[in-house]
């Protein structure tokens, strides 16, 4: 049974909105999420209220609001990005389109004061940015305590009132003091006692298993990655090894030897459906499609099984190893803008779940907490360690194109027509990609920032063909184009593990990009990427060396005109390519 929530988030829309209440329980205070328009009075109980950050303007006539009466009850308030911008317009001050953006990293200098919420604080700071709009007239009574070089309001304060607002994120880990933040809001604003421990977790879900389940049995689609896996272990352990019954299933759009891996694990069977998907995918070119499309067929999968299995008797329900942040991006918080369609919420699984058929035992859990339970149930580290890698596989890795087209020359690189997925300021956005000829993370950041048409930034590491002798073609998911990419992920995987560089790195993915030359047309795109919970990542370096072996053999696959390697960190590149 959980306690009464200290602190509750309101949520205005934006993808971190369930990480700041996480990082707040984290701090040993339980706290949830509810409808920014929640009135004040359904608040009154809270010792403090945080509004989210968010997709939208506080001038659009849609955007999301607050109730204004909680600025008046005394309880503590503190804004984040969006709710700075909120809070700011709601009570007499002026917010303005920015002149340029600020994605990324920041650095803050904020001023010394004697506040609670500042204490200990004072000087310059990295923080991370993901913004346009700006403060440009603070409210009455308020001061700017915080500013960067962009943005001249960054923290805002109304002590005496209790009311306090940051423009930065203070909830990701980039910020590297957030931490200090909340708990300057959480213990020495608002004076809230710890009533939470998220450790030794285990048998508290084992028991929610129980009760949602019932006297039903669960039927699983295990990835073999960390997520389902341990989902899959829990409901074992919670109704025993006969009640709970995993299927892996090859939809041809597996890492080179996956399916031999996942056999080996205990408990499971493997359903062959490669032909299945990659016929139900052929010629399919749109990123969201592909997902619905895989989703769908996971439904057909599951579907033909329940029926071959004969566990259409209503004491079956599906168990998923959804996490926390598969259901956020999917707009799984009331408001939250889309950012892309998750496998595990298209409308098949949407109708099980409103039929009370899904069991999601990790649903409020981030990967590290993931982690954290398999080890508590003792499954081996070789499994719990392994890079996060996405349910529909190698098809959002494999980037399509309809037509061909040649590239752009500007002043600051050559410009590839091909459409990568983004989030800048909380919103989907689809760019073309930026290359350039320096692995300088710096200039890309800032290329980014200044480009309002690129979402993306890579570099052209090594090629057969000089860049200017290449174009984008038309090109779908064929077997032939999977195929390529396999190989291209095989060897890199094996390469970075080698030399210990996937111990390194938070998770590698390799892309596949319809850009060449006439006998060679798709490139590989690197993204080793450092991150916590994959909510943000930042782009990192490797060495020379490895980085030429690489090319050397990614180069020597047919098909493949060039290796390029991807810099831009999250937001605004998403990790995966779509
Ligand atoms: P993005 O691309 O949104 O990815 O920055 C964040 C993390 O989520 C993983 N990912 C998925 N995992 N099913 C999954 O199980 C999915 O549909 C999916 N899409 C993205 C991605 O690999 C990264 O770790």
């Amino acid at each position: 049974m959980n306690p009464n929530p200290q602190i509750i988030v309101l949520d205005a829309g934006g993808q971190y909105c369930h990480l700041i209440a996480r990082k707040v329980r984290d701090l040993g205070v339980y706290a949830e999420v509810r409808a920014s328009e929640t009135p004040a009075a359904e608040l009154a109980q809270a010792r403090g209220i945080i509004i989210s950050g968010g997709p939208s303007s506080v001038y659009d006539p849609e955007s999301p609001t607050v109730d204004p009466a909680i600025f008046g009850t005394g309880q503590p308030v503190l804004g984040i990005c969006y709710g700075q911008q909120l809070m700011a317009h709601l009570l007499g001050g002026k917010v303005r389109k920015g002149d340029k953006g600020e994605y990324g990293l920041a650095t803050v200098q904020l001023d010394a004061t004697a506040d609670p919420m500042f204490t200990g604080l004072a000087g310059l700071q990295q923080v991370w940015m993901s913004h346009r709009d700006v403060v440009e007239r603070l409210p009455p009574g308020f001061s700017a305590t915080g500013r960067t070089g962009t943005c001249a309001v960054a923290a805002i304060a109304a002590p005496e009132r209790k009311l306090y607002a940051v423009q930065f994120h203070l909830e990701v880990v980039h910020t590297t003091r957030g931490r200090e933040y909340l708990s300057n809001f959480v213990y020495g604003v608002c004076a809230c006692a710890q009533d939470w421990d998220a450790r030794h977790r285990a048998p508290v879900i084992e028991q929610e298993i129980r009760e949602s389940v019932g006297d039903r049995n669960v039927f699983f689609f295990v990835s073999g990655g960390v997520d389902s896996s341990v989902a899959f272990a829990l409901c074992t352990r919670a109704l025993g090894p006969e009640r709970v019954r995993g299927v892996y299933v090859d939809t041809g759009l597996m890492r080179e030897g996956e399916t031999e891996y996942v056999s080996r694990l205990p408990g499971l069977t493997v359903e062959h459906a490669q032909e299945q998907f990659l016929g139900a995918l052929q010629s399919v070119t749109d990123p969201e499609k592909k997902r619905h499309i895989i989703g769908e067929e996971f439904v057909r999968v599951q579907e033909r099984i329940i029926d071959s299995y004969g566990l259409l008797d209503g004491h079956w329900i599906l168990g998923q190893g959804t996490i926390y942040p598969d259901t956020i991006e999917s707009g799984g918080t009331a408001k939250a803008a889309l950012i892309k369609t998750h496998h595990n919420r298209v409308a098949g699984i949407q109708r099980l779940m409103a039929a009370g058929r899904i069991v999601e035992p990790l649903k409020s859990f981030y990967k590290d907490e993931v982690r954290q339970v398999g080890r508590e149930l003792n499954l081996p580290a070789e499994l719990l360690d392994r890079h996060p890698f996405p349910g529909p596989g190698l098809a959002i890795r494999c980037l399509c194109a309809d037509v061909e087209e040649p590239l752009t020359e500007t002043e600051d690189g050559t410009l590839i027509p091909v459409h990568s997925v983004g989030v800048q300021g909380d919103s989907r956005t689809y760019a073309p990609v930026l290359a350039i000829d320096s692995m300088d993370h710096a200039r890309a950041t800032a290329l980014i920032n200044r480009l309002s048409n690129v979402n993306r930034v890579i570099c052209d590491v090594e090629s057969h063909e000089p860049l200017e002798q290449m174009r984008v073609y038309a090109g779908s998911l064929t077997p032939e184009r999977i195929g390529r990419l396999r190989c291209a992920d095989a060897i890199v995987r094996r390469l970075s593990h080698e030399s210990g560089y996937d111990q390194k790195v938070w998770q590698f993915p390799v892309i596949l990009i319809p850009l060449g030359t006439e006998d060679a047309r798709d490139s590989a795109v690197l993204r080793p990427v450092d991150s916590v919970d994959g909510m943000t990542a930042q782009s990192v370096t490797m060495e020379l060396e490895l980085l030429e072996r690489i090319c050397r053999e990614v180069l020597e696959i047919p098909g493949i005109a060039g290796v390029f390697y991807d810099l831009t960190h999250k937001p605004p590149g998403t990790i995966e390519w779509e």
